[in-house]
């Protein structure tokens, strides 16, 4: 769904980020703003250096560099997409859903909430159940036996409210009863089933182990069960529901995202075994994809915590398969896969339980780009005859048409090319035709044309890029944007059309649009852009990081003599590393462009050019006067 404008600032204005944040962590009032410590669970720290400003909605942390609005903090701490957290802000605040013009369809779509709403009440009471059978069995029973044979501490089972299904027919259809769930919605949460004839339902997990499949919000969403002794299937899984969609799930990832954010590497599994099982052997940035193929969903949902993910593999055909048809799906999703093949057929749970967490962490440091395994696989029977050319070309065709990055598809092309002894420019035909490498990439932020002030929110990833920009750009644009005062000072300065960076042109181009609209909506623009760019970092100037001199060289005694406040200093200070950065900038393009004129006069030598020359020397001169 769409969310408009108003809806969104409606959800944002009743939700106060700081009460959001306490509940994750302490925040003591300083002035303006609020500090405590880092919540983020990489950077333990002692002394608080997170700062929450209550006017602007926005946090920072001096110590790690995280920040952003309520929106980013969702992303980043509970892994939340943009719709959840705009469910779960509008839900925290007591606000309805918006809800589409037509009655009908306002009508179907309020039935269908108020199903997924029973469905989703149903497998909570269902978690409960098995957990409880589960706590009920006796000190000797053979799934106790099981579990500890397994090694699943009871923090563990808590953890990931681990349960057992008992042997009887009917035990959770009664329970459900007895709950006043309709037995059509427990039908419809796959928990319960008709019989084929005699009227009646029956359980659909019996002698299991139960994994409950959670969301982000840690609501069970589905089920996994594990047959204790023999049996088929191994796992039986819950199959889709109106609230579980298999492809667009990770098990795990409501207890693991802050782990992957901070440790900026998501660990993917097949089994939920395996995830479990690292997780408690102090793996804890992993999810699992529950047996199936790697999804663009699945992608998507990774990427709004890190861009890079490593596939653990099992050593053997299947692994190599699940590694070959990842790969494309990854590549596509702009983000860097790497993998690692584990030995001896073991899977990541064995693996832990003979080798050791350690050994296995080793490995991880040590894992390839998830290409050069498959890169691997693809030269193994290869001896170079041409029709095997023709036939590798083929099969990497779909991994390479996939490739989003261009610089990263060009390194991949000329190391295939070289494995394959051809010329890289046969390959680059073979697999699709020169279009697709020299394809332009779309330029974060180049669609933020003026008609929309706030670039569109969707949740695949940041639109405008920053990183990239050069460190005077990035501190120009980080002032410029600190306040109303400051950003007057830029719009006169007229430096815009030396800008190089996309990104920052971007930024600027969203804030001159919004103090057009007014000084509110200046003041929003921090924390609508933190969830969009790739670095927030930059956007907020910290001038322990930018202090005087250090970063320009230049001289600023002039207000050492007059006895000035703190504050003023600070401001004056901020003015004068502005007006140095814009000044910067301005030099540097004025000198770019006397090149390219220079350029033009060794070709091409005419009067108008030089003409031109003159007049940017002059402006550098008086630059330099200044
Ligand atoms: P595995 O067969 O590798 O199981 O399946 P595992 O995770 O190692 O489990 P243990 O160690 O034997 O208990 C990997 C994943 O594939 C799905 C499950 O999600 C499982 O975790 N699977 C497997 C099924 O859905 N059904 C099956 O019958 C088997
Ligand atoms: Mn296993």
């Amino acid at each position: 769904m769409r969310f408009s404008q108003e809806f969104i600032e409606k959800i944002t204005d009743s939700n106060n980020l700081v009460e959001v944040i306490s509940q994750y962590t302490q925040m003591k009032r300083t002035g303006s703003q609020l500090m405590g410590r880092c919540p983020f669970p990489d950077h333990a720290e002692k002394t608080p250096s997170f700062s929450v400003s209550e006017s602007k909605q926005v946090y920072h942390c001096f110590g790690c560099g995280k920040s952003g609005n309520i929106f980013s903090f969702l992303r980043d701490y509970q892994g939340m997409g943009f719709p959840e957290a705009v469910e779960y802000l509008a839900d925290r605040s007591g606000i309805a859903m918006p809800v589409p013009q037509s009655p009908v369809a306002q009508d179907a779509e309020e039935k269908q909430r108020e199903r997924k709403r029973q469905i989703s009440e149903a497998n909570k009471l269902a978690t409960r159940y098995f957990v409880d059978m589960f706590k009920k069995l006796p000190a000797q029973h053979p799934v106790r036996e099981y579990v500890k044979k397994r090694g699943l501490s009871s923090e563990t089972l808590e953890t990931f409210q681990i349960g057992y299904a008992g042997s009887e027919w009917d035990g959770l259809v009664n329970h459900l009863s007895s709950k006043s769930i309709a037995k059509e919605i427990s039908e419809a949460a796959q928990l319960i089933r008709a019989k084929q004839s005699g009227g009646g339902y029956f359980d659909l997990f019996r002698e299991r182990l139960i994994f409950p499949i959670q969301n982000h919000l840690g609501d069970s969403i589905a089920f996994g069960g594990r047959i204790i002794f023999e049996g088929q299937p191994k796992y039986l899984n819950s199959p889709e529901t109106p609230v579980f969609s298999k492809s667009r799930t990770l098990y795990g990832l409501h207890h693991t995202a802050k782990f992957i954010r901070s440790e900026d590497l998501a660990i993917v599994v097949e089994g939920y075994m395996d995830a479990v099982s690292l997780y408690q052997a102090g793996i804890q940035n992993v999810v699992a994809i529950m047996g199936t193929a790697m999804t663009s969903d699945h992608c998507r949902m990774l990427k709004r915590m890190t861009n890079h993910v490593l596939v653990l593999l099992d050593g053997d055909a299947a692994g190599q398969n699940a590694a070959e048809r990842s790969l494309p799906v990854l590549l596509a999703q702009g983000l860097y896969p790497r993998g690692l093949v584990l030995p001896d057929g073991q899977d990541p749970d064995d693996f832990v339980k003979t080798e050791g967490v350690e050994v296995l962490k080793q490995k991880i440091q040590k894992s390839e780009d998830l290409f050069k395994i498959v890169l691997k696989d693809w030269m193994k029977s290869y001896i170079g005859e041409a029709q095997q050319k023709v036939q590798l070309a083929d099969r990497a065709r779909p991994v390479f048409e996939q490739m989003s990055d261009l610089r990263l598809k060009k390194l991949y092309v000329q190391e295939l090319a070289q494995q394959m002894q051809v010329h890289p420019n046969w390959l680059v035909e073979a697999l699709g035709g020169r279009t697709q490498l020299s394809k332009t990439p779309t330029i974060a932020g180049n669609s933020l044309a003026s008609a929309n002030p706030v670039p569109t929110k969707n949740d695949s990833g940041f639109e405008i890029e920053l990183k990239s920009a050069p460190s005077v750009e990035q501190t120009l644009l980080a002032l410029a944007i600190k306040s109303r005062a400051n950003f007057q000072i830029f719009s006169e300065s007229k430096v815009e059309s030396f800008i190089t960076s996309l990104g920052v042109k971007s930024v600027l181009e969203i804030a001159s649009n919004l103090s057009r609209q007014g000084p509110e909506k200046f003041d929003r623009l921090l924390s609508l852009l933190v969830s969009k760019v790739d670095a927030p970092d930059i956007l907020f100037f910290n001038d322990q990081i930018h202090s005087l001199g250090h970063v320009f060289g230049t001289n600023q005694n002039s207000t050492a003599e007059t006895e000035i406040t703190e504050e003023e200093l600070t401001l004056d200070k901020e003015t004068q590393i502005l007006k140095d950065a814009i000044r910067r900038v301005r030099e540097t393009g004025l000198r770019d462009q006397l090149k390219k004129l220079a350029l033009e006069m060794k070709e091409n030598p005419k009067a108008d050019t030089v003409e031109r020359m003159q007049r940017l020397q002059i402006e550098m001169r008086e630059l330099k006067d200044k």
